[in-house]
């Protein structure tokens, strides 16, 4: 689903999470494990404060194992607990609730030091569009609860879903904005479905991806479209090869680019060729970047 997220929206957005947030002891903040720096929503740590929080690394399935491990180590080395998941099959769902055991233990040690009875914690979810949210709700839920596509603005009466005994979650995930002001975040956000609409020139997302898969898994490129390219090969070349070896020409005879490019973006989107992770703990370090200074 395409939202357009205006100045009046994201100052709408980001007043209901923080209107949620009051409601919870602690935060998942779901990101898409291919792009983990690209999914954040810029104003996050603002939003957030001092909440304890547990990143959440999601669609796992399709992101490299080594970079998502890289990625954990990052958040770690930052004070973040951060959890790899594939919500979509239900894959390490139970560390989600002892991470929020984890990071919220001093809390409940202070209110049992007070004498007060136990309670479930209270968390929530937030993340920009299609990153999971609403999955992980159904699955954390075990049925169909999240209507999967949801719209930030709507607002509807929430309710608590329990989660085994120690958790209870917010039924209505918390939407924020992506970091689209940047062209090479916005090529990452529609290459990997955050964004499916037209911020970013289709054919440049393309070119971007295939670049991509040229220099980091040349030989899983040749292969998967039966062509011969080499690592110094301009797009040009990728998309003619591709293009020839596909059979997709116009009536001319000559190569159907619009073609070749949803078909490259829709393969690498679903993860067609392989577990691609588009940002790279290791570039980030490189520019001395903080991830929570961006
Ligand atoms: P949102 O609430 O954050 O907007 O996201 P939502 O749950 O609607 O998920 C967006 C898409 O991402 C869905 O696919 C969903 O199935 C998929 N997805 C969520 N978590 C995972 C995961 O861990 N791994 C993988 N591979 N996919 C995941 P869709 O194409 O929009 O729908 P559908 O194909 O599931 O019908």
């Amino acid at each position: 689903m395409t939202i357009q997220w205006f100045p009046g929206h994201m100052a709408k957005a980001r007043r209901e999470v923080t209107e949620q947030l009051k409601m919870v002891d602690c935060v998942f903040e779901l990101l898409d494990a291919r792009i983990p720096f690209s999914s954040r929503n810029p104003m996050i740590d603002e939003v957030i404060k001092d909440k304890p929080r547990v990143v959440l690394l999601n669609k796992m399935d399709m992101a490299d194992p080594r970079e998502t491990q890289k990625w954990i180590s990052y958040f770690e080395k930052q004070g973040i607990y951060p959890v790899m998941l594939d919500a979509k099959n239900g894959k390490n769902l139970d560390k989600v609730v002892k991470a929020a055991e984890h990071v919220t233990k001093e809390k409940f040690d202070r209110l049992a030091a007070k004498g007060l009875r136990p309670r479930a914690i209270r968390a929530m979810i937030v993340g920009i569009p299609n990153v999971g949210k609403s999955t992980l709700i159904n699955r954390l839920a075990k049925k169909s609860i999240a209507k999967t596509g949801n719209t930030p603005g709507v607002t509807k009466k929430q309710q608590w879903i329990k989660v085994g005994k120690v958790l209870e979650l917010l039924d209505t995930p918390g939407i924020l904005w992506p970091k689209f002001e940047d062209q090479l975040v916005g090529k990452k956000l529609s290459l990997t479905g955050a964004i499916k609409d037209s911020i970013v020139h289709l054919d440049e997302v393309a070119i971007y991806g295939l670049e991509f898969i040229q220099k980091f898994d040349l030989a899983t490129l040749n292969k998967h479209y039966y062509i011969d390219v080499t690592e110094e090969a301009p797009y040009i070349e990728l998309f003619d090869a591709i293009g020839k070896s596909r059979g997709m020409k116009n009536k001319g005879g000559e190569v159907d680019y619009e073609s070749v490019v949803e078909l490259v973006i829709r393969e690498i989107r679903n993860a067609k060729f392989g577990r691609y992770t588009f940002d790279r703990v290791d570039e980030l370090e490189q520019d001395n970047v903080n991830i929570d200074e961006v």
